[in-house]
Protein backbone atom coordinates (compact mmCIF):
# COMPACT_ATOMS: atom_id res chain seq x y z
CA UNK A 1 0.00 0.00 0.00
CA UNK A 2 1.75 3.51 -1.54
CA UNK A 3 1.52 5.67 1.87
CA UNK A 4 3.86 8.92 0.71
CA UNK A 5 4.84 10.25 -2.60
CA UNK A 6 8.05 11.43 -3.02
CA UNK A 7 9.57 13.67 -5.63
CA UNK A 8 13.32 14.56 -6.34
CA UNK A 9 14.71 16.58 -9.61
CA UNK A 10 17.95 18.08 -10.66
CA UNK A 11 16.85 21.69 -12.50
CA UNK A 12 19.45 24.44 -12.39
CA UNK A 13 17.20 26.88 -14.98
CA UNK A 14 13.96 25.16 -12.71
CA UNK A 15 11.90 23.95 -15.87
CA UNK A 16 12.27 20.63 -14.48
CA UNK A 17 11.17 21.36 -10.87
CA UNK A 18 8.27 22.95 -12.18
CA UNK A 19 6.63 19.92 -14.18
CA UNK A 20 8.32 17.45 -11.65
CA UNK A 21 6.82 19.63 -8.53
CA UNK A 22 3.40 20.63 -10.00
CA UNK A 23 2.80 17.13 -11.31
CA UNK A 24 3.66 15.46 -7.49
CA UNK A 25 1.75 18.31 -5.64
CA UNK A 26 -1.63 16.97 -7.83
CA UNK A 27 -1.09 13.90 -7.68
CA UNK A 28 -0.61 13.51 -3.59
CA UNK A 29 -3.81 16.01 -3.77
CA UNK A 30 -5.70 13.30 -5.84
CA UNK A 31 -4.53 10.22 -3.95
CA UNK A 32 -4.66 12.05 -0.70
CA UNK A 33 -0.83 11.39 0.78
CA UNK A 34 1.72 13.37 1.68
CA UNK A 35 4.63 14.45 -0.43
CA UNK A 36 8.49 15.06 -0.11
CA UNK A 37 10.29 16.51 -2.00
CA UNK A 38 14.28 16.92 -2.43
CA UNK A 39 16.09 19.17 -4.87
CA UNK A 40 18.77 17.42 -5.89
CA UNK A 41 20.15 19.95 -8.11
CA UNK A 42 21.91 21.66 -4.31
CA UNK A 43 25.11 19.95 -3.78
CA UNK A 44 24.38 19.30 0.03
CA UNK A 45 21.72 17.74 -0.98
CA UNK A 46 23.36 15.15 -3.10
CA UNK A 47 25.39 14.29 -0.12
CA UNK A 48 23.21 12.60 1.41
CA UNK A 49 21.64 9.24 0.83
CA UNK A 50 18.27 8.34 0.42
CA UNK A 51 16.46 5.50 0.98
CA UNK A 52 12.36 4.31 0.04
CA UNK A 53 10.54 1.50 0.61
CA UNK A 54 7.94 -0.55 -1.15
CA UNK A 55 5.02 2.07 -0.01
CA UNK A 56 6.90 4.89 -1.85
CA UNK A 57 5.76 6.58 -4.76
CA UNK A 58 9.28 7.95 -6.36
CA UNK A 59 8.87 10.62 -9.40
CA UNK A 60 12.16 10.97 -10.39
CA UNK A 61 12.75 14.39 -12.91
CA UNK A 62 16.21 15.22 -14.87
CA UNK A 63 16.96 16.99 -17.98
CA UNK A 64 18.38 16.06 -20.87
CA UNK A 65 22.14 16.89 -21.13
CA UNK A 66 24.13 15.97 -24.65
CA UNK A 67 21.26 13.07 -25.19
CA UNK A 68 21.45 12.31 -22.11
CA UNK A 69 21.33 12.03 -18.32
CA UNK A 70 24.00 14.99 -16.66
CA UNK A 71 27.10 12.99 -16.33
CA UNK A 72 28.25 14.68 -13.44
CA UNK A 73 25.46 13.94 -11.85
CA UNK A 74 24.85 10.58 -12.93
CA UNK A 75 27.07 9.23 -9.90
CA UNK A 76 24.94 10.85 -7.47
CA UNK A 77 21.90 9.42 -9.24
CA UNK A 78 22.98 5.69 -8.99
CA UNK A 79 24.48 6.39 -5.39
CA UNK A 80 22.66 8.05 -3.46
CA UNK A 81 19.03 6.73 -4.28
CA UNK A 82 18.38 3.53 -2.97
CA UNK A 83 15.12 1.77 -3.65
CA UNK A 84 13.64 -1.41 -2.74
CA UNK A 85 10.62 -2.82 -5.02
CA UNK A 86 9.67 0.87 -4.97
CA UNK A 87 6.98 1.71 -7.68
CA UNK A 88 8.53 4.97 -9.87
CA UNK A 89 7.62 7.71 -12.49
CA UNK A 90 10.74 8.63 -14.35
CA UNK A 91 10.58 11.90 -16.21
CA UNK A 92 13.14 13.52 -18.31
CA UNK A 93 12.88 17.58 -19.69
CA UNK A 94 14.57 18.36 -23.38
CA UNK A 95 15.09 21.85 -25.09
CA UNK A 96 13.32 20.86 -27.94
CA UNK A 97 16.47 19.58 -29.79
CA UNK A 98 15.67 15.92 -28.86
CA UNK A 99 15.86 13.57 -25.26
CA UNK A 100 17.57 11.26 -27.43
CA UNK A 101 18.41 8.32 -25.04
CA UNK A 102 18.07 10.51 -21.49
CA UNK A 103 15.29 8.79 -20.59
CA UNK A 104 16.40 4.99 -21.41
CA UNK A 105 19.14 6.03 -19.45
CA UNK A 106 17.01 7.13 -16.42
CA UNK A 107 14.95 3.95 -16.48
CA UNK A 108 18.01 1.95 -16.19
CA UNK A 109 19.16 4.25 -13.61
CA UNK A 110 15.90 3.67 -11.85
CA UNK A 111 15.83 -0.11 -11.92
CA UNK A 112 19.79 -0.53 -11.48
CA UNK A 113 18.96 1.23 -7.62
CA UNK A 114 16.18 -0.77 -6.62
CA UNK A 115 13.25 1.33 -8.15
CA UNK A 116 10.48 -0.30 -10.64
CA UNK A 117 9.10 2.51 -13.19
CA UNK A 118 5.26 2.15 -14.44
CA UNK A 119 6.12 4.56 -16.79
CA UNK A 120 8.78 7.45 -18.51
CA UNK A 121 7.82 10.37 -20.06
CA UNK A 122 9.87 13.37 -21.93
CA UNK A 123 8.81 17.15 -21.73
CA UNK A 124 9.55 19.58 -23.82
CA UNK A 125 10.99 22.82 -21.97
CA UNK A 126 13.08 26.02 -23.00
CA UNK A 127 16.42 25.30 -23.47
CA UNK A 128 18.58 26.74 -21.29
CA UNK A 129 20.45 28.16 -23.17
CA UNK A 130 18.43 30.39 -25.77
CA UNK A 131 15.07 31.75 -25.72
CA UNK A 132 14.48 30.97 -29.13
CA UNK A 133 13.84 27.00 -28.38
CA UNK A 134 10.47 26.41 -27.35
CA UNK A 135 10.11 30.01 -25.45
CA UNK A 136 7.89 29.73 -21.82
CA UNK A 137 7.47 25.51 -21.74
CA UNK A 138 6.17 24.05 -19.91
CA UNK A 139 2.84 26.01 -20.17
CA UNK A 140 0.01 24.88 -18.58
CA UNK A 141 -1.17 22.48 -20.71
CA UNK A 142 2.56 20.69 -20.47
CA UNK A 143 2.07 21.20 -16.57
CA UNK A 144 -1.63 18.88 -17.17
CA UNK A 145 0.01 16.30 -19.13
CA UNK A 146 2.83 16.09 -16.36
CA UNK A 147 0.05 15.54 -13.49
CA UNK A 148 -1.78 13.06 -15.73
CA UNK A 149 0.79 11.28 -16.40
CA UNK A 150 2.35 10.69 -13.13
CA UNK A 151 -1.50 9.76 -11.69
CA UNK A 152 -1.52 6.95 -14.44
CA UNK A 153 2.07 5.63 -13.33
CA UNK A 154 0.50 5.82 -9.91
CA UNK A 155 -2.62 4.08 -10.53
CA UNK A 156 -0.78 1.04 -12.78
CA UNK A 157 1.35 0.72 -9.70
CA UNK A 158 -1.23 -0.29 -7.69
CA UNK A 159 -1.90 -3.34 -9.65
CA UNK A 160 -1.47 -6.45 -7.82
CA UNK A 161 0.71 -7.95 -10.74
CA UNK A 162 3.15 -4.59 -11.15
CA UNK A 163 6.31 -6.18 -9.28
CA UNK A 164 6.16 -9.16 -11.69
CA UNK A 165 5.32 -6.75 -14.65
CA UNK A 166 7.30 -3.55 -13.87
CA UNK A 167 11.05 -4.92 -15.38
CA UNK A 168 9.43 -5.01 -18.77
CA UNK A 169 8.51 -1.11 -19.46
CA UNK A 170 10.20 0.00 -22.50
CA UNK A 171 11.07 3.64 -24.00
CA UNK A 172 12.26 5.44 -26.76
CA UNK A 173 16.20 5.58 -26.73
CA UNK A 174 19.14 3.26 -25.64
CA UNK A 175 20.65 3.64 -22.56
CA UNK A 176 24.21 2.61 -23.79
CA UNK A 177 24.46 4.98 -26.48
CA UNK A 178 26.97 7.57 -26.75
CA UNK A 179 26.72 11.16 -25.70
CA UNK A 180 25.67 13.88 -28.62
CA UNK A 181 28.28 15.75 -29.89
CA UNK A 182 27.20 19.19 -30.04
CA UNK A 183 27.88 21.13 -33.70
CA UNK A 184 28.88 24.45 -34.68
CA UNK A 185 26.80 26.60 -37.79
CA UNK A 186 28.99 24.92 -39.95
CA UNK A 187 27.99 21.29 -39.24
CA UNK A 188 31.64 20.67 -36.87
CA UNK A 189 31.76 19.57 -33.65
CA UNK A 190 31.68 22.29 -31.49
CA UNK A 191 34.33 21.91 -28.51
CA UNK A 192 33.16 24.01 -25.63
CA UNK A 193 33.75 21.77 -22.93
CA UNK A 194 36.54 23.87 -20.91
CA UNK A 195 34.26 26.78 -21.76
CA UNK A 196 33.34 28.93 -18.49
CA UNK A 197 30.68 32.44 -17.66
CA UNK A 198 31.94 35.49 -17.65
CA UNK A 199 30.86 38.34 -15.50
CA UNK A 200 30.05 41.75 -16.60
CA UNK A 201 31.33 43.93 -13.31
CA UNK A 202 29.79 47.38 -14.16
CA UNK A 203 26.04 44.88 -14.23
CA UNK A 204 27.30 42.49 -11.44
CA UNK A 205 25.71 43.90 -7.68
CA UNK A 206 28.09 41.21 -6.21
CA UNK A 207 24.62 40.08 -4.61
CA UNK A 208 26.09 36.45 -4.07
CA UNK A 209 23.22 34.86 -5.92
CA UNK A 210 25.29 33.11 -8.84
CA UNK A 211 27.77 31.39 -6.13
CA UNK A 212 24.29 29.84 -4.24
CA UNK A 213 22.60 28.32 -7.72
CA UNK A 214 25.69 26.44 -8.95
CA UNK A 215 25.06 23.12 -8.34
CA UNK A 216 28.71 22.53 -8.46
CA UNK A 217 29.76 24.89 -5.99
CA UNK A 218 32.07 26.38 -8.96
CA UNK A 219 31.55 29.76 -8.33
CA UNK A 220 33.83 31.57 -5.56
CA UNK A 221 31.25 33.33 -2.87
CA UNK A 222 34.34 35.87 -2.35
CA UNK A 223 34.97 36.34 -5.95
CA UNK A 224 32.14 35.58 -8.24
CA UNK A 225 34.08 36.21 -11.18
CA UNK A 226 36.26 33.05 -10.12
CA UNK A 227 34.96 29.94 -11.27
CA UNK A 228 37.27 27.70 -10.19
CA UNK A 229 35.21 24.06 -10.08
CA UNK A 230 34.00 22.27 -12.89
CA UNK A 231 31.37 24.28 -15.22
CA UNK A 232 28.90 21.78 -16.83
CA UNK A 233 27.13 24.79 -18.84
CA UNK A 234 24.09 24.37 -17.16
CA UNK A 235 23.15 28.12 -16.66
CA UNK A 236 21.99 28.26 -13.23
CA UNK A 237 24.54 31.25 -13.08
CA UNK A 238 23.54 32.93 -16.01
CA UNK A 239 19.44 32.48 -16.46
CA UNK A 240 19.39 33.04 -12.26
CA UNK A 241 21.04 36.56 -12.22
CA UNK A 242 19.18 39.08 -11.51
CA UNK A 243 20.94 41.59 -13.67
CA UNK A 244 21.70 39.39 -17.00
CA UNK A 245 25.44 39.78 -15.72
CA UNK A 246 26.65 36.31 -16.52
CA UNK A 247 27.40 35.61 -19.94
CA UNK A 248 29.06 33.43 -21.69
CA UNK A 249 31.45 34.03 -24.96
CA UNK A 250 32.98 31.13 -26.02
CA UNK A 251 32.94 31.24 -30.14
CA UNK A 252 31.99 27.05 -29.93
CA UNK A 253 29.43 27.32 -27.63
CA UNK A 254 27.74 30.43 -29.56
CA UNK A 255 28.10 28.89 -32.48
CA UNK A 256 26.22 25.57 -31.25
CA UNK A 257 23.29 27.85 -29.53
CA UNK A 258 23.27 29.50 -33.15
CA UNK A 259 22.84 26.23 -34.93
CA UNK A 260 20.34 24.84 -32.54
CA UNK A 261 18.05 28.34 -33.01
CA UNK A 262 18.65 27.75 -36.98
CA UNK A 263 17.22 23.73 -36.83
CA UNK A 264 14.96 23.28 -34.35
CA UNK A 265 12.41 26.53 -33.34
CA UNK A 266 9.33 23.87 -34.67
CA UNK A 267 7.79 22.96 -31.30
CA UNK A 268 7.80 19.00 -30.85
CA UNK A 269 5.33 17.17 -28.54
CA UNK A 270 5.78 15.66 -25.00
CA UNK A 271 6.45 12.06 -25.01
CA UNK A 272 4.75 9.17 -22.94
CA UNK A 273 5.71 5.47 -22.26
CA UNK A 274 3.42 2.95 -19.88
CA UNK A 275 4.23 0.14 -18.61
CA UNK A 276 0.76 -0.98 -19.89
CA UNK A 277 -0.69 0.66 -22.85
CA UNK A 278 -4.55 0.23 -22.03
CA UNK A 279 -4.30 3.09 -19.50
C1 LIG B 1 24.54 21.37 -20.83
C2 LIG B 1 23.19 21.23 -21.47
C3 LIG B 1 22.98 20.29 -22.46
C4 LIG B 1 21.72 20.15 -23.06
N1 LIG B 1 21.52 19.19 -24.00
C5 LIG B 1 20.29 19.06 -24.57
C6 LIG B 1 20.04 18.07 -25.56
O1 LIG B 1 20.88 17.23 -25.88
N2 LIG B 1 18.83 18.05 -26.14
C7 LIG B 1 17.83 18.95 -25.83
O2 LIG B 1 16.77 18.92 -26.46
N3 LIG B 1 18.02 19.86 -24.84
C8 LIG B 1 19.22 19.93 -24.21
N4 LIG B 1 19.41 20.85 -23.22
C9 LIG B 1 18.26 21.65 -22.76
C10 LIG B 1 17.73 21.16 -21.40
O3 LIG B 1 17.44 19.78 -21.45
C11 LIG B 1 16.48 21.94 -21.05
O4 LIG B 1 16.73 23.31 -21.10
C12 LIG B 1 15.96 21.56 -19.68
O5 LIG B 1 14.62 21.99 -19.54
C13 LIG B 1 16.78 22.15 -18.55
O6 LIG B 1 16.22 21.74 -17.32
P1 LIG B 1 16.17 22.71 -16.03
O7 LIG B 1 15.41 23.94 -16.44
O8 LIG B 1 15.43 21.90 -15.06
O9 LIG B 1 17.57 23.00 -15.66
C14 LIG B 1 20.66 20.99 -22.64
C15 LIG B 1 20.89 21.96 -21.64
C16 LIG B 1 22.12 22.07 -21.06
C17 LIG B 1 22.30 23.08 -19.96
S1 LIG C 1 23.96 36.79 -9.38
FE1 LIG C 1 24.58 38.36 -10.86
S2 LIG C 1 24.57 40.26 -9.70
FE2 LIG C 1 24.57 38.60 -8.19
S3 LIG C 1 26.76 38.24 -7.75
FE3 LIG C 1 26.21 36.85 -9.39
S4 LIG C 1 26.75 37.94 -11.29
FE4 LIG C 1 26.66 39.47 -9.63
S1 LIG D 1 29.32 28.16 -13.31
FE1 LIG D 1 28.73 26.59 -14.78
S2 LIG D 1 28.00 24.89 -13.49
FE2 LIG D 1 27.98 26.72 -12.20
S3 LIG D 1 25.92 27.58 -12.43
FE3 LIG D 1 27.19 28.59 -13.96
S4 LIG D 1 26.90 27.38 -15.82
FE4 LIG D 1 26.20 26.09 -14.07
Amino acid sequence: MINRICCIYFSPTGNTKKLAHVAAEYVAKECNLPLYETDFTKLDNRLEKYEFGPEDFVILAVPTYAGKLPNKILPDLKEKLQGNNTPAAAMVTFGNRSFDNSLAELIQVLKEDGFCPSGGAAFVCQHAFTQVLAAGRPRENDLAQAGDFVLKCFNLAKDEDFLRESAGLQVEGDADAPYYVPKGTDGQPAKFLKAKPKTDMDRCTNCGLCADLCPMASINPQDITDVSGICIKCHACVNGCPEGAKYFDDKAFLSHVAMLEQNFTDEKDNRFFYLKQDI
